[in-house]
């Protein structure tokens, strides 16, 4: 209990307020446009979500949404941002959206983060080059892990690793509902963090529990909860969703857990991972250069 050594980063977000949050067309298994998410209840599931990681806290800057993105409340995937050592800014590879419906987003994010002083960088743009969706990356250990296959493409890990000069370490996603990496895989301190093995091909499966000293392993059902969208500040798991099971580990482990209603965010098929976008992974500290990059794909066996 007491040797969790908490996550270096996770103390600071961008989010997006949903002013023109609405299920406009249907991209993932979650979504019906004849389910519209109610506008009220919305913004004041997101409102408490911003309060709550404030009082923990974290800094959430936020961004406004374009009226013509509906999605674009899912800040996660504005774009990869890291840090310099000294926690300033330096760089972020915009997402190339899969879906057309979600292109327009950049518009806004590409000046919001040149703006804070990043330097912009992208793999592909307007379906031209690779896709490659932020929700599918997380900085874990000597790498930084995405997943591919729904939305993020496989030629995009080469150009990612070649863009930021990194070691990207590439997991299969097959299950349809498990879109993105942050649906099924949650870093929760230096060694642990949630996986959901259902959600990739087996070899990839393998392979991320092999990255994971002790992972708290979750079935489909359980993943569909959506409790691997998760948010860690420090020791405390802020998780739309906890199964029974999920609690007990995590707080033999010395966290602590918070529960957020975010249902009208679940139609759209995102909690609150996806609603927040990372801004405090350090290049070099979280995530180690390597010189032209490198992509390690999972064996299979
Ligand atoms: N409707 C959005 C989409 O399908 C949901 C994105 C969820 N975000 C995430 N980081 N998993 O693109």
């Amino acid at each position: 209990m007491g040797d969790l050594v908490e996550l270096s980063w996770g103390r600071q977000y961008l989010a997006v307020e949903p002013t023109a949050y609405r299920i406009d067309y249907a991209i993932n298994p979650f979504m019906d446009p004849a389910d519209q998410p109610d506008p009220a209840r919305a913004s004041e599931q997101w409102q408490v979500m911003v309060h709550v990681l404030r009082a923990l806290g974290a800094r959430v800057d936020v961004l406004a949404q374009r009226p013509d993105s509906p999605d674009m409340v899912y800040a996660m995937n504005l774009g990869l941002a890291l840090a310099d050592e000294a926690g300033r800014p330096e760089q972020v590879v915009l997402s190339h959206m899969r879906y057309a419906e979600r292109r327009a987003e950049r518009r806004s994010a590409g000046p919001w983060f040149a703006a804070q002083g990043y330097a912009v960088r992208q793999v592909g743009v307007d379906g031209v080059g690779p896709c490659f969706e932020a929700g599918d990356a997380f900085a874990w250990g000597d790498a930084l892990v995405v997943g591919y296959g729904p939305r993020t493409e496989e030629l995009g890990l080469k150009a990612l690793a070649a863009e930021i000069g990194v070691r990207v370490r590439g997991v299969r996603i097959t299950h349809p509902a498990m879109y993105h990496l942050d649906l099924a895989f949650c870093p929760l301190d230096d060694r642990r963090a949630i996986v959901c093995p259902a959600a990739f091909d087996e070899p990839s499966a393998q392979a991320l529990l092999d990255l994971v000293p002790e992972p708290l392993v979750i079935d489909e059902a359980e993943a569909l909860t959506f409790c691997a969208n998760s948010v860690v500040v420090g020791r405390t798991v802020v998780m739309p969703a906890c199964p029974p099971r999920v609690r007990a580990q995590l707080e033999a482990w010395g966290f602590e857990v918070v529960l957020l209603e975010l249902g009208e965010f679940h139609k759209g098929g995102g909690s609150v991972r996806c609603l927040t976008n990372p801004l405090d992974v350090v290049i070099g500290r979280d995530l180690p250069s390597v010189a032209g990059g490198e992509v390690v794909l999972p064996r299979p066996r």
